[in-house]
């Protein structure tokens, strides 16, 4: 049977650190309310000039180098994004020009903070069916430039970065073995930007008046459905592959909140010791997080050959999804 296997992994986030203290000065909060509600002490933020597509190049970049893989070999790239450099094209044309991935096509895919699972099911469908080799996987935001930085409910939240994943067509049972999306767009609010699309174009003034073209969150709802869903979503993919939470070696949930983190844990009894977490350092980085957590893990050193590895994220749409995977 041809599965998709990571080969490599790369991430990279913006030097400028924006701390708790910092965003003390910007809005009415405390490093006390943000520490303790959500997890978070400092994130990564883009300074002016920079370019996401070049956080998704540089990510991109070292997972083909860690793959051994070179630009000329990849049939596909996708990224998974809600943030590109522009409405269009898509930032994955302007990731394969600069990588120089000239046989590569190239595809954004919009599914908010599962972006990054979102794309590593498609182009697991896309091996799976021979209709590719090599896919590189990108999971990136720039959401700062999106963010009310006037609004306490979601400026302490979100950070930058993008992370990467080479895939591979292989035989034999290492690498993705399953994965689930779901989306209810009855719940579509929940997470929104309202203005900079077609409805509510950005080039209209009336647009910035009303503060549309900025992100909109109901937190506390949101907080409620999301631990159900990826809870759920992930049990649902261990019972279809025929797995436990204890065969489970590596739990990497998206890093929204440290208290959803926990709480979709311990739903699944996967011990906390198995549970990655760097929101502390990161924010939510929304289709990055994933990305840029097992990157992390792979450099540590501490997934091994044929450790079990599950990944869930929930997000705006409202979107969810798990991928599991042998390494
Ligand atoms: O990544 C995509 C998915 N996103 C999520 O999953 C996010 C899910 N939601 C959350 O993580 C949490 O709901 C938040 C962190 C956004 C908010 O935490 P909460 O415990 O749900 O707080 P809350 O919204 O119920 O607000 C509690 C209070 C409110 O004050 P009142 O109305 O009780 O007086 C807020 O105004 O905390 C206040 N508050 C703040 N206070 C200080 C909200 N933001 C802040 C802040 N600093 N930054």
């Amino acid at each position: 049977m041809i599965r998709a296997k990571i080969l490599g992994t790369g991430a990279a986030v913006p030097k400028r650190i924006l701390s708790n203290a910092d965003l003390e000065k910007l809005v009415e909060t405390s490093d006390d309310w943000i520490t303790s509600r959500t997890g978070i002490r400092e994130r990564h933020i883009v300074s002016e000039g920079e370019h996401f597509s070049d956080l998704c190049t540089r990510a991109g970049e070292l997972a083909l180098k860690r793959a051994h893989v070179k630009p000329e070999e990849l049939d596909m790239i996708l990224v998974g994004t809600i943030s590109g450099d522009m409405p269009f094209p898509a930032t994955s044309c302007l990731v394969q020009r600069n990588l120089g991935a000239t046989r590569a096509a190239a595809s954004d895919v919009s599914a908010a903070c599962v972006g990054f699972l979102y794309a590593l099911h498609l182009a697991d469908g896309l091996i799976q069916s021979g209709k590719a080799q090599n896919v590189l996987v990108i999971g990136g935001e720039i959401l700062s430039r999106y963010v009310d930085w006037t609004d306490r409910n979601t400026c302490v939240l979100f950070g930058d970065g993008a992370g990467a994943v080479l895939l591979q067509a292989t035989r034999g049972d290492h690498g993705i073995l399953g994965s689930i999306m779901k989306a209810n767009g009855s719940y579509h609010d929940f997470i929104c930007m309202p203005g900079g699309g077609s409805d509510r174009p950005a080039n209209d003034p009336k647009s910035i008046e009303e503060r549309l073209p900025y992100i909109k969150m109901k937190g506390n709802e949101t907080f409620r459905v999301a631990v159900k869903a990826m809870a759920d979503v992930s049990q649902e993919l261990l019972s279809e592959q025929g797995f436990t939470h204890e065969q489970v070696d590596h739990f990497i949930p998206h890093q929204a909140n440290v208290r959803i983190i926990d709480a979709v844990s311990e739903k699944l009894k996967i011990d906390p010791r198995k549970v990655y977490k760097n929101i502390e350092r990161f924010g939510n980085t929304s289709a990055a997080s994933i990305p840029i957590a097992l990157d992390e893990l792979v450099r540590e050193d501490r997934v091994k050959d044929g450790d079990m590895v599950l990944m869930t994220a929930f997000g705006a749409g409202l979107v969810w999804g798990s991928v599991l995977l042998r390494w």
